[in-house]
């Protein structure tokens, strides 16, 4: 009985773990940029750089990450990613910067997800 127990409990695992955390989410997918420069990227926890964007605010940062800006690619060119995902990403590296910004509620995501469906369309 019990190693059927241990494997039901493995197999439900990776389900828990879908929804990434920011910090995972950073070093899996924007730390190849935002780790290094690379294209100018703002580096994480370059104040200079952060302040500018934590005062723009997550209605703004957000929607860019989702749907890309200039050498920024969509969702970081991970399109396996959540939104939910992404948002938690930027909230990480925003809070890094110096902004103090919580969990996204769900109309926070649908409100950032259309805007980045809008500014694709431009
Ligand atoms: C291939 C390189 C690359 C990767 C990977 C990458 N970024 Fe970026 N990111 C950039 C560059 C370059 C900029 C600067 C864009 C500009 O303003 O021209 C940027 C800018 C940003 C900005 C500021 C947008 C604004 O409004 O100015 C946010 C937020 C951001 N990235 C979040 C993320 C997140 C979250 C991830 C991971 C899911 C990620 N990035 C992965 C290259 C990258």
């Amino acid at each position: 009985m019990r190693p059927i127990i241990l494997l039901l409990a493995s197999l439900a695992l990776p389900a828990f773990a879908a929804e990434r955390t920011g910090a995972e989410v950073y070093e899996g997918t924007c730390s190849e940029c935002h780790a290094s420069g690379k294209f100018n990227a703002p580096l994480f926890g370059n104040a200079k750089r952060w302040n500018k964007l934590v005062r723009e605010g997550l209605d703004d940062l957000v929607p860019a990450a989702l749907g890309g800006v200039r050498k920024m690619p969509a969702k970081g060119g991970n399109p396996d990613l959540s939104d939910l995902e992404v948002a938690r990403a930027v909230i990480y590296m925003a809070n890094a910067g110096g902004g103090r910004f919580a969990e996204p509620s769900s109309a926070d995501l649908a409100r950032w997800r259309q805007k980045a469906d809008k500014r694709s369309k431009k």
